[in-house]
């Protein structure tokens, strides 16, 4: 099974275009030892040819630009996406869905019933795109069970409900569902390995990380390093828990929950806010987590189990 991580920032991406934080203004002075990075997405196959893209980033044409196995070119007009699943309804996951509107035939969507209500009431998508290519809707539930991708032969899904927060537009931002974020297991069942996917992840419960336990890789929310980070630059009022993120640092965050997995699970953080300073290569905060055996995803990284 492959992976590859086509955007690994979180909404925004680094640098983001109106942001003068010290990581977006070092990048582009050149003055940081940093990459640039797209808005969070990944896309999995079994074959190498038919993909499962995982988010429609705002950046998704820029990300397939970067990606020539997602153009197989075996027709005039032909895609290696064969459907898409949305993590949640957040701008950043769900906005490249109107950058795929000349397909031919109706877009595979898979999500939950509460993704599909969000982004077909407060950002109306699946009804703009009705005049378009259109969606055929594939409503995920959350029981665990694993999920066959039609048309994606190999390619086996096991959506997992998870604690964060549905978007800022959502009727439900206050009081979110098991349904507004998920976390998704990819088996390989030739390997038997498997990799459990969460970009937005608020809470790291006792099930949960049993899930991760049992995983062969984790690709897990790696957001924010302080809770106050955004409120500390003056960016924002918002804490990462009211944005629905487990910061890295402290007690009980994400570096702490990670510490307990086995030894022999890979530990990769993504959609990382441009404000994170584990962004920065030769910072304290990146050689932290290169102390506790944990990775910082990059645009275009693979993933093969
Ligand atoms: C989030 O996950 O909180 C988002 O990145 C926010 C956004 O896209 O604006
Ligand atoms: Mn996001
Ligand atoms: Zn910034």
């Amino acid at each position: 099974m492959f992976i590859q991580v086509l955007g690994s920032a979180a909404g925004g991406g680094f640098p983001q275009w109106n942001c003068n934080c010290p990581n977006c203004d070092g990048l582009r002075r050149g003055s940081i030892q940093a990459r640039a990075r797209t808005q969070s997405s990944i896309c999995v196959s079994a074959n190498g040819t038919d993909w499962l893209l995982v988010n429609a980033s705002p950046d998704v044409l820029q990300q397939i630009r970067a990606t020539p196995e997602l153009q197989p070119a075996r027709t005039i007009r032909d895609s290696g996406i064969a459907a898409v699943l949305l993590m949640d309804a957040q701008i950043d996951h769900v906005t490249g869905l109107l950058m795929l509107r000349e397909r031919q035939t109706p877009l595979p969507l898979l999500a939950t019933e509460e993704v599909l209500s969000d982004i077909s009431a407060g950002f109306p998508i699946t009804q703009i795109l009705s005049h378009y290519c259109g969606v055929q809707p594939i409503v995920l539930a959350l029981d665990g069970a694993p999920l066959h991708i039609p048309g994606l032969d190999g390619v086996v899904v096991h959506p997992i409900g998870l604690s964060s927060k549905p978007p800022p537009y959502s009727p439900f931002r206050n009081c979110p569902r098991p349904g507004d974020n998920m976390g998704l297991v990819i088996d390989n069942p030739q390997t038997g390995q498997s990799v459990f996917y969460a970009p937005g992840l608020g809470e790291v419960t006792p099930a949960l990380l049993a899930v991760m336990a049992r995983s062969s890789v984790v690709l897990v929310d790696g957001t924010f390093w302080t809770e106050d980070e955004m409120q500390r630059l003056g960016l924002s009022q918002k804490s990462a828990a009211a944005m629905g993120h487990l910061p890295q640092s402290g007690p009980g965050g994400m570096v702490a929950q990670l510490d307990t997995l086995p030894a022999g699970v890979r530990k990769i953080l993504i959609h990382i806010n441009n404000t994170n300073p584990i962004l920065r290569e030769d910072s304290a905060e990146r050689a932290e987590l290169a102390a506790h055996g944990i990775e910082v995803a990059f645009d275009g990284m693979e993933i093969v189990f």
